[in-house]
């Protein structure tokens, strides 16, 4: 196993892509705090790795509040003397994306805040704890969107950029504590995550949605899984990725290389 005897706290780890990094861990012999506003889930989550075999604990978390992030951390070390990894997977677009004129100043910080100041805040309450073991792996989720935005979100790129920045930042600090953070960009994978800027689809029309958006714009032709996401995370949790920080991993199935019919591509064929 990948993680034998590690211990990972997973924010957002009750649902979408931090769950199946929870899922993914905990098979790989890695107990898992999963740490969420949502302790219902997060604890069905929990559930379903315990059946696998897994083992963990579940909290409720709010990731933008500093006692609770703290109480988490704290938590996670009396309950099994360590942390070695931390994945700042809590992030989303909780505020619809407009056009920058219309932008309300609340949905702007919002969506900052959100993906942001969680990693800010758990990355701080976590690292003393890494460098005094001189052992750590953080890993961060930003986005594909970030550096080629398919559409105009501008509050959510902006802060998935300023996850990269984090990130470099960051590794560079701690590279001499043998704590190794590193950043994910996921393209796109369906999950809750699309909510706000699709308003209540079915689960029909869901499916003709990422149908449609993988074979227009991804070049592997389909949208991404949360298995797909952990993948890359298990391999950046893992000694497999002892010598790789500050790195930037896309798990976007070819995205943003350009898909094969672009008008370029067309042209060509012609
Ligand atoms: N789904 C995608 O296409 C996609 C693509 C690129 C990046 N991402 C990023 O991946 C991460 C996970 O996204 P997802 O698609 O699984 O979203 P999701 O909405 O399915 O899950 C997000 C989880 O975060 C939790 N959460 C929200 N606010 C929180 C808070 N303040 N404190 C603690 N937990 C909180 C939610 O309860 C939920 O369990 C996010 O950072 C997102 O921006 C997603």
């Amino acid at each position: 196993m990948l993680l034998a005897d590690r211990v990972a706290i997973i924010t957002g780890g009750a649902k979408g892509i931090g769950k199946g990094i929870a899922l993914k861990f905990a098979r790989e012999g890695c107990a898992v705090v999963i740490a969420d506003i949502d302790l219902k889930n997060a604890t069905e989550t929990l559930a379903q790795a315990i059946n696998k075999g897994g083992r963990g604990i579940a909290l409720g978390c709010d990731a933008l509040d500093d006692k609770q992030v703290r109480a988490t951390v704290d938590k996670a070390i009396s309950h099994f003397d360590k942390v070695d990894i931390l994945v700042n997977n809590a992030g989303g677009m909780p505020a619809a994306p407009t056009p920058i004129e219309d932008m309300p100043e609340a949905d702007w910080d919002k969506v900052l805040t959100l993906n942001l100041k969680s990693l800010f805040l758990f990355s701080r309450a976590v690292v003393p704890h890494m460098k005094s073991r001189k052992y750590g792996r953080i890993i961060n989720l930003s986005s594909a969107a970030a550096v080629n935005p398919p559409a105009h979100a501008i509050h959510y790129h902006t802060a998935k950029m300023g996850v990269i920045g984090f990130t470099l930042d960051l590794a560079h600090t701690l590279a001499p504590f043998n704590i190794c953070v590193n950043v994910l960009l996921p393209g796109p994978v369906r999950t809750d995550f699309y909510d706000t800027m699709l308003g209540k689809l079915t689960e029909k029309e869901k499916d003709v949605f990422f149908d449609e958006l993988g074979k227009g714009d991804i070049p592997l032709q389909r949208a991404g899984t949360p298995e797909d996401v952990a993948n890359a995370a298990l391999f950046l949790a893992s000694e497999l990725s002892s010598y790789v920080t500050g790195d930037a991993l896309l798990v976007s199935g070819g995205s943003p290389l350009r898909p094969v019919h672009t008008p370029i591509q067309k042209t060509l064929d012609r």
